[in-house]
């Protein structure tokens, strides 16, 4: 059984701060670093970090050749990403004392996925397999249609968040990864247990995990109709950035499903990964391999 992840990659401008640059304020940085990011790379590293078989589909702009050798490096498949005539993706980041982000995005090389492109990279792939989403990238209301067609497994990670999702079909998902305030604007309530709720009555046969921040995270899942719900308790760390915290559960978490592990450890284990990479700077630099994951939890 393989995944794809269809998505971005991204060069992560890093500005660490004393605090987020206010309206009309200029403010001068404390230190400075490039690192290799995007939501659908760091997805992809932590899949293969947590020891899955991940490809990562995707655009390579100007630039961005760093992003694709890091992808082969740790052992991701790349043959689905061509270069095309753009700027690479990246964003601007602002990390502030308490570890906290703000992140500014310019799409690039990101929005360039051509509906050619989609047909021969999910060409590939057959029925069992996973693919991995966000919304980094264009033309994933065609991503998901062509991929349910073929029997896929959808798990979206609807981030950011904006008007473009809704022309997805969520009914049509496997699992639905968010935040709280995700699941608030999808569901149309701030309140966890109602979001779900809701949802669920909307797509009954999609599962849906809710990360809560420092109250840890729920998921439920769906099988044959009946529903089973864990909460995982978030592991208390001192946190130096929190990006690609999201990420790394995501791709430990999916891992964990593709092994047909109890759902409980699927959860333990992208927590604790999650929680490892909040206590080192960058994105995907900061995304713990799988050993050291285990061995945290031993
Ligand atoms: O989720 C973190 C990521 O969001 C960063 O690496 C940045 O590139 C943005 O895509």
């Amino acid at each position: 059984m393989k995944v794809l992840n269809f998505g971005s990659l991204n060069l992560d401008y890093v500005y660490s701060v004393d605090h987020f640059v206010r309206p009309g304020e200029t403010l001068s940085a404390v230190s400075q670093a490039l690192n290799p990011g995007g939501k659908g790379l760091n997805q992809s590293i932590a899949l293969a970090r947590a020891g899955a078989q991940a490809s990562h589909a995707g655009c390579i702009g100007a630039g961005g050749e760093m992003l694709k050798q890091l992808l082969a490096d740790n052992g991701v498949d790349t043959t689905w990403l061509p270069t095309v005539e753009a700027l690479q993706g990246n964003a601007v980041i602002q990390v502030n004392r308490d570890g906290e982000n703000c992140i500014l995005l310019f799409g690039g090389s990101n929005q360039c996925v051509t509906e050619e492109q989609v047909a021969r990279t999910l060409d590939a792939f057959e029925a069992g397999d996973w693919l991995v989403l966000q919304n980094e990238i264009n033309n994933l209301p065609l991503i998901v249609d062509t991929a349910y067609a073929k029997g896929l497994r959808i798990a979206l990670n609807p981030s950011p968040y904006d008007d473009r999702l809704k022309d997805v079909d969520f009914g049509k998902l496997s699992w639905l990864l968010v935040n709280e305030v995700e699941a608030g604007q999808i569901s149309g309530s701030e309140e966890p247990e109602e979001a779900w709720s809701l949802l669920h009555a909307r797509y009954p046969a999609l599962s849906v995990l809710i990360t809560l921040g420092g109250d840890g995270s729920v998921a439920h899942r769906v099988e044959g109709g009946e529903v089973e719900t864990v909460r995982q308790a978030a592991f208390p760390v001192k946190a130096v950035d929190t990006t690609a915290a999201g990420d790394t559960f995501t791709g430990y978490f999916i891992s964990g499903l593709m092994e047909g592990l109890p759902l409980e450890t699927c959860m333990r284990r992208a927590s604790k990964a999650s929680s490892i990479s909040v206590t080192r700077p960058g994105a995907a630099p900061s995304i713990p391999l799988r050993a050291e994951v285990d061995a945290a939890l031993a």
